[in-house]
């Protein structure tokens, strides 16, 4: 090991990247590291394969380093060569057996002196990092699609590289594609340009793997503002340009709150809706569920969050993905911030409560070792462990740090923070010492080590944790309970001026059962089935499931075809999996819906819906 450390020094690499050990990637990045990788990759739609070649640039840490090891999963890699004195050459390479979850190592040999390898290959039509839509599966049902969704552990799945948050990489490519499709990737490209097949991008700084990304379709562009635009398929591209219209003001009160937005452009890529994420940070393009665009903006939370990630998460980055909630924590405690800049405190505190809410839902649902911050996660699939607890508990820590140092000495934490880390890719540990250097120990008898140990690594919520509150969800709760006890009838109930917070506030907060008449007289005062924003629908399924309020099914299994967001479909099945007779409900439509979900998506589903 000390060798090691040595050879980092000398070569001026953040000693943590290589002490840390990444259980989720065969990489031996202690010994040779890949630096930068170029693609040059063809997109066949006929066959749902991407084809040609990666090369990737190494830096030898260990002088007599003789094979570089990669991680794959599914690749049919036909040829490795290495670069040698100017010169390429044909190499060796093994692939090892395949591992649950992790796919298979490639060990290329490398002669003395290679500085380069390049793998030629073709990914699987099955490849869990891609989706491949037909053209019947788009909005205009003219063209294909195509889209790359690589974290956790995904990029494998379409690049053989050292796939580990801790191996930061710059990268450039050339994309082929059909001619009238555009090619889009998380890297600097042309804005607009013709759509003549062949497209060029380079991402200058060094980012994880798990932000490369690529979509191609038939996507038209559309400016919010010098720095900022959308691309999208026709059909929603003026839509969701207004619903974000106020993406700037997010990035200047996000630079003004924590430092200077490094990545040039912010753009947004609008994708089909069996996206299986709300949205995805990729770096100068965030990729973002067209299940969002509501009419009234209600829904742009996503955008702050997908946003923030360009400071905690792209910028500071998780080194393994037991610290995913360095990244997912701070962006969502970074989305209330701007959120409460942009939109008002009111609105603030209704997410908050909500946010809030979840962590007690969490709480309730998971095994406790997948409530601590920093999980035991071992070798268990990160996508198996994925819940709101890195997100809601993670920013509801920060909270505390806030209200206890006071906020102005917290910004101006955060903002150090982000300067040091930039471009860094740290541990837990390394978060906790510099928690204790620089805000700690700077504001005595103010915060508690051994209280901040427990938010990091015990389960729950400690004691005593700050409560987020909304004056507009109490004056809810009050109507609730009078509507509830009988005392006033729904049609009496004033929402007109409710805020879809209010309405989510209300819905998730209902008694378990409600009666027939009480379903049903929700529903005729409000049209909650019909409801077009798509959280609120989720919310009153999810009630009328629980209530067997069969007027919603048709609704429900329209819901469940046309979505293939997780976050919205995968609660829906899982209550409709609780009785038999929605079970065979639930079977029947996902029989219908599962060739239009995402891999991802069908691999959870088919274990909740499938096995039983
Ligand atoms: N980076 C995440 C999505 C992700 C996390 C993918 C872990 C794979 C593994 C993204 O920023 C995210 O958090 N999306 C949320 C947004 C929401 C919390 C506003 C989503 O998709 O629901
Ligand atoms: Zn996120």
């Amino acid at each position: 090991m000390l060798h090691k450390l040595i050879a980092a020094a000398a070569l001026l690499l953040p000693a943590t990247a290589l002490a840390v050990e990444d259980v989720h990637s065969f990489a031996n990045a202690d010994e040779v590291r890949v630096t930068h990788v170029a693609l040059d990759l063809d997109v066949k739609f006929d066959q749902k394969v991407l084809e040609g070649s990666a090369t990737l640039d190494l830096k030898r840490i260990d002088a007599n380093a003789d094979v570089v090891v990669l991680d794959s999963r599914d690749l049919d890699i036909r040829k490795a060569e290495a670069f040698v004195d100017g010169k390429w050459q044909p190499t060796e390479f093994t692939l090892g057996e395949e591992v649950e979850a992790l796919g298979q190592l490639v060990r290329v040999s490398l002669p003395a002196k290679a500085n380069k390898v390049r793998l030629h290959y073709r990914t699987s039509p099955e490849a869990s990092g891609l989706q491949w839509l037909t053209p019947e599966q788009t909005a205009g049902k003219k063209h294909p699609f195509l889209f790359s969704q690589a974290q956790a552990i995904h990029a494998r799945s379409f690049i053989p590289l050292q796939d580990s948050p801790g191996v930061r990489v710059t990268y450039e490519a050339v994309i082929r594609t059909p001619k009238d499709l555009l090619a889009v990737m998380s890297a600097n490209m042309e804005q607009d340009p013709v759509r003549d097949g062949e497209y060029r991008f380079e991402m200058p700084q060094a980012i994880p793997p798990y932000l490369i990304a690529i979509g191609v379709g038939d996507l038209r562009f559309k400016a919010m503002s010098d720095r900022t635009g959308v691309y999208a398929e026709p059909y929603i591209l003026e839509a969701s340009a207004k619903e974000f219209e106020d993406t700037e003001k997010m990035i200047q009160v996000t630079e003004k709150l924590y430092g200077p937005y490094r990545w040039g452009r912010y753009d947004i890529l609008m994708l089909p809706p069996s996206f299986p994420f709300g949205g995805m940070e990729n770096p100068r393009l965030s990729f973002i569920t067209p299940t969002v665009v509501a009419g009234d903006k209600s829904l742009v939370a996503l955008i702050a969050h997908e946003l923030a990630h360009s400071w905690s998460g792209n910028l500071v980055t998780n080194a393994t993905w037991r610290d995913l909630w360095l990244n997912e924590g701070f962006t969502t405690y970074l989305t209330y911030r701007i959120m409460e800049e942009v939109f008002g405190k009111p609105r603030e505190q209704q997410e908050a409560v909500l946010g809030y809410q979840d962590i007690h839902n969490a709480i309730a649902s998971l095994e406790e070792f997948a409530t601590v911050l920093n999980v035991e996660l071992g070798e268990r699939d990160p996508d198996s462990v994925f819940s709101d607890i890195p997100y809601e508990k993670g920013a509801l820590f920060l909270r505390e740090l806030e209200y206890k140092v006071g906020r102005d000495n917290f910004d101006a934490f955060l903002r150090s923070y982000f300067d040091h880390f930039a471009f860094q890719s740290i541990t837990t540990a390394d978060f906790k010492a510099y928690l204790k250097k620089h805000l700690v120990d700077r504001h005595p008898g103010k915060l508690d080590w051994a209280r901040i140990e427990a938010w990091i690594h015990q389960p729950g919520l400690p004691e005593g944790h700050p409560v987020p509150k909304s004056d507009a969800f109490e004056q809810v709760a009050e109507i609730r309970g009078h509507w509830l006890a009988g005392h006033m009838s729904a049609e009496n109930i004033d929402a007109s001026e409710w805020t879809v917070h209010q309405w989510l506030y209300f819905l998730n907060n209902l008694p378990e059962k409600l009666t027939p008449a009480q379903m049903k007289e929700l529903d005729e005062a409000f049209g909650l089935t019909a409801s077009k924003n798509n959280e609120i629908a989720h919310s009153w399924l999810r009630v009328a499931i629980r209530n067997d309020y069969q007027p919603a099914f048709e609704r429900l299994e329209d819901y469940l075809i046309g979505i293939g967001r997780r976050k919205l479909i995968v609660p829906l099945y899982s209550d409709l999996m609780k009785t038999p007779k929605h079970a065979e409900f639930a079977k029947r439509v996902y029989e219908k819906a599962r060739p239009g979900y995402h891999p991802l998506a069908q691999g959870t589903l088919d274990a909740m819906v499938l096995a039983k």
